[in-house]
């Protein structure tokens, strides 16, 4: 018998070697207590949170608690069914009703992860003849869509427009074309150029896809994401967004005014064939969503924020992942696997954490500590955090 996980073993070993050097496991740690949205007990040591996607804080507000208690109460922990049979509940019903009144959108499909709303969205439209373009950094759940389904997978390198265009302009004439953008690439925290994406998409007859995972609650003036700050939402055809960053719980979505985008109920598998979201989690992720309509101030401060800790970290000598702050994600690029762990681990000592991501994760194998902030870190948050990362820097020998 061959042992089907011999695939695995560099891996393994990999693992292995790391954790021999007495390293803790950087992909194991355990929240012991979560305060509040920007602070953790991890090891028994009080610890600053810089590296959750609760980028708007929603977590612990009290309304969203309120609600979502009154749903257990109300209506019980869980469904027991997929929405098309006895899994839609009226709060799933408000939770599309909240997004459809959040994007200014004709419709809304409710998902029980984003990693679902995007398998079930790009496999069910882009079919056996069609084509789809995307951005070589897509996320995992992009190109696992894109697997499920049967068209034609077409990359082009990270944002760039002309390539872009060349793809679209190769594709047989008259086949059907998805264009797959995402607003916040999260590694890097860079954006998208949407602008001239969709519009070069649009020149070329595609419809186009624009994942704002990332983006919702925060960029844009009413926090719909990118596309609304660079003023094309009207001729993105599918956002795709996920109730597992901004609106601070579980869950999916993707909004349209496509005229006909109802029939998708009926036909893609990820929603048909799962169970549905609890009552408890959409009544929160609608309370959520319509608080974040009207948080024009935290939107200002989470600006304020990254843009505070960009030009800290670059002060110090750290190497960032873009320019300037684009995003709540700030990426500080380590030159290595070994001393990104390091680094790693000397500012969880220091009561920090923040992600550690590698690759295939990450773009050109980079080792990346990835910073999200939220939007109810304190300034004093904020110094902390920037003392935390010259010590740690110091210690291991990452900056001078
Ligand atoms: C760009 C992007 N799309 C989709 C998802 C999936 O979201 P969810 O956590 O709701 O499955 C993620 C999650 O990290 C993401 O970064």
């Amino acid at each position: 018998m061959s042992d089907l996980f011999s695939k695995f073993d560099p891996l393994i070993r990999q693992r292995e070697e790391l954790l021999a050097t007495g390293l803790t496991d950087p992909f194991n740690l355990v929240m012991e207590k979560v305060e509040s949205p920007t602070v953790a007990i991890c090891n028994g040591k009080r610890t600053i949170l810089l590296g959750t996607y609760n980028y708007m804080g929603m977590t612990f507000d009290p309304d969203v608690i309120a609600a979502g208690k009154q749903a257990l109460d109300d209506f019980g922990s869980g469904t027991t069914g997929s929405r098309v049979l006895n899994g839609t509940y009226g709060g799933h019903k408000a939770c599309e009703e909240a997004l459809k009144d959040f994007y200014a959108m004709d419709h809304a499909m409710v998902f029980s992860t984003g990693y679902q709303a995007n398998l079930g969205i790009i496999s069910t439209i882009a079919g056996k003849d069609d084509y789809i373009v995307l951005d070589i950094d897509s996320h995992a759940s992009i190109y696992d869509g894109c697997a499920l389904g049967n068209a034609q997978i077409v990359p082009f390198r990270h944002n760039d427009i002309e390539a872009l265009e060349k793809r679209l302009k190769r594709i047989p004439e008259g086949a059907g074309k998805l264009v797959v953008l995402e607003g916040v690439y999260s590694m890097l925290g860079d954006i998208a150029p949407l602008r001239e994406m969709v519009a070069v998409s649009k020149a070329n007859g595609a419809m186009v896809l624009v994942d704002e995972a990332h983006s919702m609650g925060f960029i844009g003036e009413h926090g719909r994401g990118v596309a609304e700050a660079q003023g094309i939402i009207d001729d993105v055809d599918f956002i795709i967004g996920t109730f597992s960053k901004s609106v601070g719980t579980v869950g999916g979505f993707c909004v349209s005014n496509h005229p006909k985008f109802e029939i998708l109920r009926l036909v893609c598998r990820p929603y048909v064939f799962t169970a549905s979201l609890p009552p408890s989690v959409v009544a929160t992720a609608a309370t959520s969503i319509r608080k974040l309509m009207d948080s024009a101030d935290k939107r200002a401060h989470l600006w304020e924020n990254s843009k505070r800790l960009h030009a800290g970290l670059r002060q110090l000598g750290f190497t960032l992942g873009t320019d300037e702050p684009q995003s709540a994600i700030i990426a500080v690029i380590m030159p290595d696997l070994e001393k990104g762990a390091a680094m790693w681990e000397a500012l969880l000592h220091e009561g920090l954490y923040v992600n550690l991501a590698r690759p295939p994760a990450t773009p050109a194998n980079m080792t990346l500590l990835r910073c999200s902030l939220c939007a109810l870190h304190t300034d004093e948050q904020v110094g902390e955090i920037l003392g935390m990362f010259a010590a740690a820097g110091r210690a291991t020998g990452c900056i001078n």
